[in-house]
Order: C-alpha cells, then sequence, then structure tokens
C-alpha cells in the first residue's frame, strides 16, 4: 500500500493513549512507522500499550490537568526522539450523569480541566516544540456533544462545544506557520469509558457493539482510521 508507512520517522504524542480511542490511534500511528508516546494518566496502561504496539514507542506519565505534567510530557517527547510532529489530544472524562441544575460544582471544575483545560495545555506546549522544526499536527479530540446539546452531561457538553472553539482559534493563528489543527467530534465508540458513562446514565449496554463482534471494541481501530484520516 502506497501510504503505509506515511507516519516514518514522524514523532506522536497521544494523550489518553492507555485504552480506548487513544490505544487504537498510537496502535495506528506505531503500525505506520511512527515513534509513539503513549502518554496517560494511568501508566501501567500506558506502558502496555506501549509495549504491545511495537516499534519505538514509548510511554509516559502524564496528567493532562496539571499544566507542568503536560510540559514535562512535551519534553519527555523531544528529548526521547529529538522533534514533535503530531499531537492527539484525546485524554478525556465522562463525568457526573446530572442536569445543569444539580451539577456537582467539583464535578464541573473536574471535566473542564480535564476536556478543556487539557486540550489547552496540550497545544500550549505542543505548539512551540512543533514550531522548532517547522510545523506539524495537532487533532483534538472533541465530540459530536461538542456540536450539539444532550441531557445530564452539561460539563461534558460544555467542554467539547469548547474544544471545537478553541481549535478553530488556533488552526488559524498557526496555519501560515506550518501547525494544521483540527478537532474531530467522533459519535459513540464502545470503550471503557463510554461503558461507565452508560452505566451512570443508567443505559448499560445501549451502546453495546452489534452481536458478532467478539469483544465490543473490534470498532475502535477502524473509528480511529476514519476520525485521524489516516
Ligand atoms: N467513546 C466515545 O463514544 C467517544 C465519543 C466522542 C468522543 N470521545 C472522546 O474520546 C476521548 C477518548 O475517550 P475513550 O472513549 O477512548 O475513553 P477511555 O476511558 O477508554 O480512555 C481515556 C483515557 O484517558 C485517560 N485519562 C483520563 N484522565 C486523564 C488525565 N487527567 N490525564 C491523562 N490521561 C487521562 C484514561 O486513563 C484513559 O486511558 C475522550 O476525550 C472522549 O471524550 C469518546
Amino acid at each position: 500500500m502506497a501510504d503505509s508507512n506515511r507516519f516514518d520517522g514522524k514523532v506522536i504524542v497521544v494523550t489518553g493513549g492507555g485504552s480506548g480511542i487513544g490505544e487504537a490511534c498510537a496502535a495506528l500511528f506505531a503500525a505506520r512507522g511512527g515513534k509513539v508516546v503513549v502518554a496517560d494518566l494511568n501508566l501501567e496502561a500506558a506502558e502496555r500499550v506501549a509495549s504491545e504496539i511495537g516499534g519505538e514507542a514509548r510511554a509516559v506519565h502524564v496528567d493532562v490537568a496539571d499544566p507542568a505534567s503536560v510540559e514535562a510530557m512535551v519534553r519527555f517527547a523531544v528529548e526521547t526522539f529529538g522533534r514533535l510532529d503530531v499531537a492527539v489530544n484525546n485524554a478525556g472524562i465522562g463525568g457526573e450523569a446530572n442536569p445543569v441544575g444539580s451539577y456537582s460544582i467539583e464535578g464541573w471544575k473536574q471535566v473542564i480541566d480535564v476536556n478543556l483545560n487539557g486540550v489547552f495545555y496540550g497545544m500550549r506546549y505542543e505548539i512551540p516544540a512543533m514550531l522548532a522544526n517547522g510545523g506539524g499536527v495537532i487533532v483534538n479530540m472533541a465530540s459530536i456533544l461538542g456540536t450539539v446539546g444532550f441531557a445530564n452531561a452539561p460539563a461534558y457538553v460544555a467542554a467539547k462545544h469548547a474544544v471545537v472553539g478553541l481549535t478553530k482559534a488556533a488552526a488559524i493563528e498557526y496555519a501560515t506557520a506550518g501547525i494544521r489543527a483540527v478537532s474531530v467530534c467522533p459519535a459513540f465508540i464502545v470503550t471503557p469509558a463510554l461503558d461507565q458513562a452508560s452505566e451512570r446514565r443508567g443505559e448499560a449496554g445501549h451502546h453495546r457493539a452489534p452481536p458478532g463482534q467478539a469483544d465490543g471494541y473490534a470498532k475502535r481501530s477502524s473509528g480511529a482510521r476514519l476520525l485521524l484520516g489516516v
């Protein structure tokens, strides 16, 4: 296949790479020759993914809600592989299932911290690293809930709408500097996070993969291909 090695030599950071969509993205990049930094709050999960996807993948701990931790993640990628070409700011959480009028203040802050501030911190440190070697690509994981309303997930919906806006702002700012910034807005993809969110909403099983898909996660990898256009 002509493009089977299109990430050869590219250095790619994937946050939330220890599970679900991030794991599928990391695997796809590694299979296409990329040098992948699998970054996750759950270091054990990141290490498992890094060892399973092969190539030159490395694992690193990151809490995307902590700017110092995100800065250290970017430094790790640059010090380990010499540059940063692609960043997938994918780490995210669902948050509690309550309407606006009874949503906890703590829960609101947590979802905004991870799902919105985490994406800003990512770009804040990734962009200078990319500019240092002439540009790069940033993919921010928003959601279909970054485009439409949805009941009982106000923090998530607000954060994902903001990620779409933040990405548009950065795309305009850095287009002429060689950085392409895009957000992607997937609909429901069966992952551990979706299972947990469904349980919180009392909808366990609603988003299960159709019969015949062995472990319920079979669609992730093709989903990652669609999302990333690779
Ligand atoms: N699954 C879906 O249906 C769906 C749909 C649209 C968008 N998304 C978005 O895709 C992204 C990935 O979701 P998923 O379904 O693969 O979830 P997942 O729970 O399977 O994976 C998320 C990963 O992020 C990590 N993480 C959580 N908080 C973190 C933090 N503070 N710092 C670093 N890592 C952290 C977790 O440890 C986990 O490994 C999220 O941003 C989610 O909002 C998912």
